[in-house]
């Protein structure tokens, strides 16, 4: 009979690869399994909200309706604080990071760094969205409050990062360092299914994911990089597919099983792009290059920027190693453009 890995079984069985510790960054990951699983169970029923809450602005147990990505930053922090394993959370939601200074987070090691709903725009029209986490070990010593240092690392320091797609199904992807591996969630079981295991990108994919209403506004390396794509391949006497859904997560997600590029640039209105190097950019890029594939600014590896604010934008070009190569190209071709 063929043997189901649950996520659960894989974290601890996968503690090993990390001598140091003392199974908190394993108890962690399960505490952001348990966020996501209730998270996943609200996004579920977000197109019956209206229905069953009454008229104004609350729901049937006379609570306020919140937006789902307030309610899903909340399941997180709360679910976090709960369990201890953490000093401190930032979130793009949040315009500074929270501490947590309670008996059990007296010895916590590790920062999360969250973007609790990706692509929330999205969710009004039943399309995929997601929440993507970033882990860190903090810098400054246990037992002292945590430091906006402790969030300001680059992101070549993170030592876990991942996402949940509430998509189709709904599915957890996540890198220790060691290899990507996803997990498709069961609903009727409650569990996560260990479906993708050692994940990796093709090296050239055929998919390229931009947002061209942005075009006008784009870098001229990048204008000649889409003139590109839409080329004909010889290979197939076809141009490259544009894909765009507009959930960062989403759009990760398909190119990195099925090879392709992402890329949100600089525009004359965003001179960074729009993405956040802390929440969105850095655990992306730490899962591409974990599945063999790259991501940079364009020009520098995003791994190694070295973060000055919370909330910092980036360029971001991520996805099939070789693609992002050729966009580097272009973008070095017609810097001075
Ligand atoms: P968020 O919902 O967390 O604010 O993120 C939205 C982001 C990202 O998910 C997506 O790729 C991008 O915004 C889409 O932006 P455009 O609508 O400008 O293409
Ligand atoms: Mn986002
Ligand atoms: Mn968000």
């Amino acid at each position: 009979m063929q043997r189901h890995t649950t996520l659960g079984e894989f974290i601890i069985e996968n503690q090993k690869d990390f001598p140091y510790a003392k199974g908190e960054l394993s108890a962690l990951l399960s505490s952001i399994r348990l966020a996501g699983k209730m998270v996943n169970q609200e996004i579920n029923k977000a197109g019956l909200a209206n229905i069953l809450g009454s008229s104004g602005d609350e729901n049937v147990q006379g609570e306020q309706q919140q937006k789902l990505d307030l309610l899903a930053n909340d399941m997180f922090i709360s679910t976090l604080r709960n369990r201890g394993e953490i000093c401190g959370l930032g979130s793009e939601e949040m315009e500074d990071f929270v501490e947590f200074n309670d008996e059990i987070h007296k010895e916590s090691k590790y920062v999360v760094l969250i973007d609790p709903l990706d692509g929330s725009s999205n969710i009004d029209v039943n399309v995929s969205v997601g929440t993507i986490f970033s882990i860190y070990r903090r810098v400054s010593e246990p037992g002292t409050p945590v430091q906006l240092e402790d969030f300001l690392q680059p992101g070549n320091k993170q030592v876990a990062a991942g996402y949940l797609v509430y998509g189709t199904s709904t599915m957890l992807v996540y890198t220790t360092g060691n290899g990507v591996n996803a997990f498709t969630y069961d609903p009727g079981i409650g569990s996560f299914f260990l479906s993708h295991p050692k994940m990796t990108v093709k090296p050239q994919g055929k998919i390229y994911s931009i947002n061209e209403g942005n075009y006008v506004h784009m870098p001229e390396g990048v204008k000649q990089y889409i003139k590109w794509c839409q080329e004909l391949d010889p290979a197939t006497n076809r141009p490259l597919t544009s894909r765009y859904i507009g959930s960062l997560v989403a759009d990760f997600h398909r190119n990195l099983l099925k090879g392709g590029i992402y890329i949100y640039p600089r525009g004359t209105k965003a001179p960074n792009g729009k993405l956040r190097l802390l929440y969105e950019c850095n655990p992306m890029a730490f899962l591409i290059e974990q599945a063999g594939g790259k991501a940079s600014d364009g020009f520098t590896r995003i791994l190694d920027i070295d973060p000055t604010e919370l909330h910092q934008r980036v360029p971001f070009f991520c996805g099939s190693r070789e693609m992002v190569d050729k966009a580097e190209e272009f973008m070095e071709r017609f810097k001075d453009e």
